[in-house]
């Protein structure tokens, strides 16, 4: 017997706004860790001065885009898909705590260094004369490397997560990032 599916139904892959955010914001996020790392290792090297002027602007669009995405998520929560595990739905959770706190800490110690700051020809901060606000310059200090590396290291968890699930014979779990689908 076939059963009509609801439209309230979860469906089995992600829907394709969903899939769109995550894999234009996985290349962001390669270029801009392209350029953290080059700035880390290499920061007087010529392509350091290529990438590096970009890292705050892109940093920037990073969070515009995640706070969208994570709107779009809450709105579209009944129709994904139902996380895999509790240890996934924790992966994924601490992922968004992460990319919307590293760009916005970025952001406040931006603000706080009183110097103007433009994204892409766009001014977004004029600045101040005077002092610093100096503990929005010490929190940039302390915590958006610090946070930055943090994800990075929980990115490659979540990259192998995918790729023990596949070799493992569960291609299932890419295929919910990758492909538009049916529901149940
Ligand atoms: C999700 C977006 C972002 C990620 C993943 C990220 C990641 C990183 C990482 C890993 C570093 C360390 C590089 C190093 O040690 O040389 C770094 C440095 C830096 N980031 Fe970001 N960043 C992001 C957004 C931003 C934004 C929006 C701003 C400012 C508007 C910003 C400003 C800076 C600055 C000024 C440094 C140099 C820090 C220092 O030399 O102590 N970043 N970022
Ligand atoms: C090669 C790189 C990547 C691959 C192969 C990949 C693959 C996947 C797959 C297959 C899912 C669905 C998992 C499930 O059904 O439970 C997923 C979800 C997710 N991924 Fe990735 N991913 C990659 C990079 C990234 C990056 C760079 C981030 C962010 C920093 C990220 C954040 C997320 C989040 C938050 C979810 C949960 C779904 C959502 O709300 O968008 N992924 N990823």
């Amino acid at each position: 017997m076939t059963t009509c599916a609801s439209p309230l139904q979860p469906n089995e892959h992600y829907d394709l706004v969903s899939r769109a955010m995550h894999w234009l914001m996985f290349l962001l996020f390669a270029w801009i860790y392209c350029s953290a790392i080059t700035h880390y290792l290499a920061s007087d090297s010529t392509l350091d001065k290529w990438l590096w002027p970009f890292h705050k602007p892109v940093g920037l669009l990073l969070l515009i885009l995640l706070v969208l995405r994570a709107g779009w998520s809450l709105l579209s929560r009944h129709l994904r898909p139902p996380s895999i595990s509790r240890i996934a739905a924790t992966g994924h959770g601490m992922l968004y705590a992460l990319m919307f706190l590293i760009p916005l800490i970025g952001m406040i110690r931006q603000y706080g260094s009183g110097r103007a700051f433009s994204a892409f020809g766009v001014p977004v901060m004029d600045g101040f004369e005077g002092e610093k606000i100096q503990w929005m310059v010490d929190l940039g200090s302390n915590f958006h490397s610090l946070l930055g590396w943090t994800m990075l290291v929980l990115i490659l968890g979540h990259v192998a997560a995918v790729i023990v699930h596949y070799w493992q014979g569960d291609a299932q779990v890419l295929q919910r990032m990758t492909r538009g689908g049916r529901k149940h």
